[in-house]
């Protein structure tokens, strides 16, 4: 007997895009009677992750799933075949290649590797679409390999802490879109975040109690494993170590006390790279945190050594003349060369920031790039392997479309193909001044869905509108890991107004968005003290309305006879964005938390509802605009654009084309 194909036909959700695809008519009707076999490999670890698909597809589908996995593959629904097992420790050349195929009767996927078959399984859950009164996978043959071995997220745990939940459903999110390194930058001026055994006064001194004991991070290097996340970690050295210090003052430049720094910022302090006891205490370190974390790759920071504490310190000064080291960049290189060796010891090999990048240190380091591009191209033209970060930093809170069209190795590089085969790939960086646990999930998702394509898929796979569609539905798609991306923003109204009914202010939000890092820090000064519960916090980096607007606005006036649609769209936003005013005034009058942010804000945005209404209307020709109209409203434009209240309004551009194409009388 055939199986009945469903009707519908196939919409393109994917994200990641994978590298191959064809799509027929039609596809399979999943039901209550759907079977998985894996009739070749099997192990706990695939085992588990083919749990966790069911465990999915019945959530997505409310479709009762068995979770059995068959050994015959005779009948099954979903037939699962592996090579085997994969590496032991994934390194940077696993092999996360798969096939998929679907047809009427049911799926296969096949992959050489656990690994590979993980990230089928994350586009099988992708595919599921609806089909009149129930749910199918449509018919599509896809072959998939992504295009970087190198596809990370930095999270900085150091200058906030973030809870291990926090870190998990971030992994799982990961792994929906197919990342593969998650860098765990664990130690800052703000704070040491693992306990070490051999040195407990490290986090015990230097973390305010916020630490991940080492079984938790053992727990978490496992958990990403069966995700097929790499974990790396970060220990800055020798800057950004004030939280050694704490405990530890001897292996510092100078004498001491110290204390947790809770300014950011660059500070003077390092470690003492010309003792050998500090080297000793290194050695001890990398050698206890080798047991927690099997990755061969080793961060070791590097970057923002200003210098100052060794250059008065005249011990140091003196042992530099000596070595014949002739700045403190000269000082910190050969501090790299002796740690080096002791990476070397451990069988790790060194990741650093672009300040590691010098001609004295072997080519098997790796080069994060967080300065540009052109850093990271210096690095392959020296011969080093290189990561791109710069672009891909969330806390500039820049758009989805900015970070997407940023790529790791464009098309015009003037890199060799040799020098190109050197960049491994890309990472996205959640530095952590200015976010904590209730906020990070909206800095990080859903624009990191974005950036993860960029390093995945082909080059050519750039159409930003098509991105747009497909990340409204993965934002949603992510949230089944309990990620708050979307929902904080209505815990942090409700929290700011005191109040439930915050439909009001969710317009208001919806049309806001917060500064970049550097902004904000003019603005307000964060330290790791700050409480971090304003309207900045509560609202989302490129929310829809941004995209959108701008859409609906350039449709209309690119042909206005052709787009009563989108027309009437904008007619309902404005209508909307009038409507919730005065409500938003009031709350913001009446809450102490909103009043400085959102006072000057809230007229402002009464403002732009009625520019936008009284343009389409002269637009429409009812009536023609009054001689001034335009000014005053361009004017208007412009004290919205100014800085205040850490936020700003994401629809300023497209309002004021619709203002210059009035024609006043
Ligand atoms: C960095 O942003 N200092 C790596």
């Amino acid at each position: 007997m055939s199986a009945q194909s469903a009707q519908s036909s196939f919409t393109n959700t994917l994200m990641p895009q994978p590298s191959k695809l064809t799509a027929e008519p039609g596809g399979f009707i999943l039901k209550p009677s759907f079977t998985v076999a894996a009739p070749q490999f099997r192990d706990g670890r695939l085992d588990a992750a083919i749990g966790r698909t069911l465990h999915r597809l019945e959530y997505e589908t409310g479709i009762p799933v068995a979770k059995d996995i068959h050994k015959d593959p005779a009948g099954a629904s979903l037939i699962i075949e592996v090579k085997g097992a994969g590496e032991v420790i994934q390194s940077v050349d696993e092999d996360e290649s798969y096939s998929l195929h679907v047809t009427a009767n049911g799926a296969k996927l096949q992959a050489n590797t656990v690994v590979g078959a993980l990230r089928g399984m994350e586009t099988l859950l992708q595919l599921v679409q609806p089909d009149h009164s129930t749910y199918f996978l449509p018919a599509v043959s896809i072959e998939d390999t992504p295009r970087f071995r190198w596809r990370g997220l930095m999270i900085d745990c150091g200058r906030h802490f973030e809870p291990v939940p926090v870190i998990k459903r971030t992994l799982d999110g990961m792994a929906a879109v197919k990342l593969n390194v998650f860098h765990w930058h664990l130690s800052e001026d703000q704070g040491f975040r693992i306990e070490s055994k051999l040195y407990p006064k490290l986090a015990g001194m230097g973390s305010d109690g916020l630490y991940y004991t080492q079984e938790q991070a053992k727990e978490v290097v496992a958990y990403a494993r069966e995700r097929g996340i790499r974990v790396i970690p970060e220990f800055d050295m020798p800057g950004h170590s004030s939280a050694w210090f704490v405990g530890y003052p001897e292996i510092s430049s100078g004498s001491g006390p110290y204390e947790i720094r809770r300014e950011f910022g660059i500070s003077d302090v390092a470690m003492d790279p010309t003792r050998d006891s500090t080297y000793k205490f290194l050695d001890g370190f990398v050698g206890e945190m080798s047991a927690i974390f099997p990755d061969p790759y080793f961060h070791i920071g590097g970057d923002e050594t200003n210098g100052v504490q060794w250059k008065g310190n005249p011990r140091i000064v003196e042992f530099m003349q000596k070595h014949d080291l002739k700045d403190t960049a000269a000082l910190q290189a050969y501090f790299n060369q002796r740690l080096l060796k002791i990476l070397v010891k451990y069988h790790k090999h060194m990741i650093g920031w672009d300040e590691v990048l010098n001609p004295a240190l072997p080519k098997d380091v790796v080069v994060q790039s967080w300065r540009g591009e052109a850093s990271l191209a210096a690095g392959a033209k020296q011969g080093y392997q290189g990561i791109l970060s710069a672009p891909y930093y969330l806390d500039g809170m820049k758009s989805a479309e900015q970070h997407y069209l940023a790529d790791p190795l464009p098309a015009n590089s003037d890199l060799t193909p040799e020098q190109r085969s050197l960049i491994l790939g890309g990472e996205v960086c959640m530095w952590g001044e200015q976010l904590y646990e209730r906020t990070i999930d909206s800095r990080i998702w859903p624009r990191t869905a974005a950036m993860a394509e960029r390093f995945w898929s082909p080059e050519n796979v750039r159409d930003v509108d098509d991105m747009y569609r497909r990340l409204n539905t993965v934002s949603i798609r992510l949230e089944v890991f309990g990620l708050t991306h979307l929902t904080q923003e209505d815990v942090g109204l409700r929290a700011l107004t005191g109040s439930a009914d915050i439909d009001a202010m969710r317009v208001f939000a919806s049309i806001l968005e917060p500064v970049s890092f550097g902004e904000r820090y003019e603005g307000q000064h964060t330290s790791q003290l700050t409480p971090l519960n304003r309207l900045v916090d509560a609202v989302r980096p490129d929310p829809p309305s941004r995209y959108e607007v701008q859409v609906l606005v350039h449709a209309l006036l690119e042909n206005p006879s052709q787009h009563s649609d989108e027309k009437h769209q904008l007619e309902a936003a404005f209508s909307a964005w009038k409507a919730a005013a005065p409500k938003v005034q009031q709350r913001v009058t009446a809450s102490p938390l909103l009043t400085e942010d959102a006072a000057a804000r809230a007229q402002q945005f009464a403002q732009l509802a009625e520019i936008g209404s009284q343009a389409l209307a002269y637009l429409a020709g009812a009536s023609s605009a009054p001689t001034g109209w335009k000014q005053n409203s361009l004017t208007v434009l412009d004290n919205a654009k100014k800085p205040g209240g850490l936020v700003r309004f994401t629809v300023l551009g497209p309002l004021r084309d619709l203002v210059n194409a009035v024609q006043e009388k």
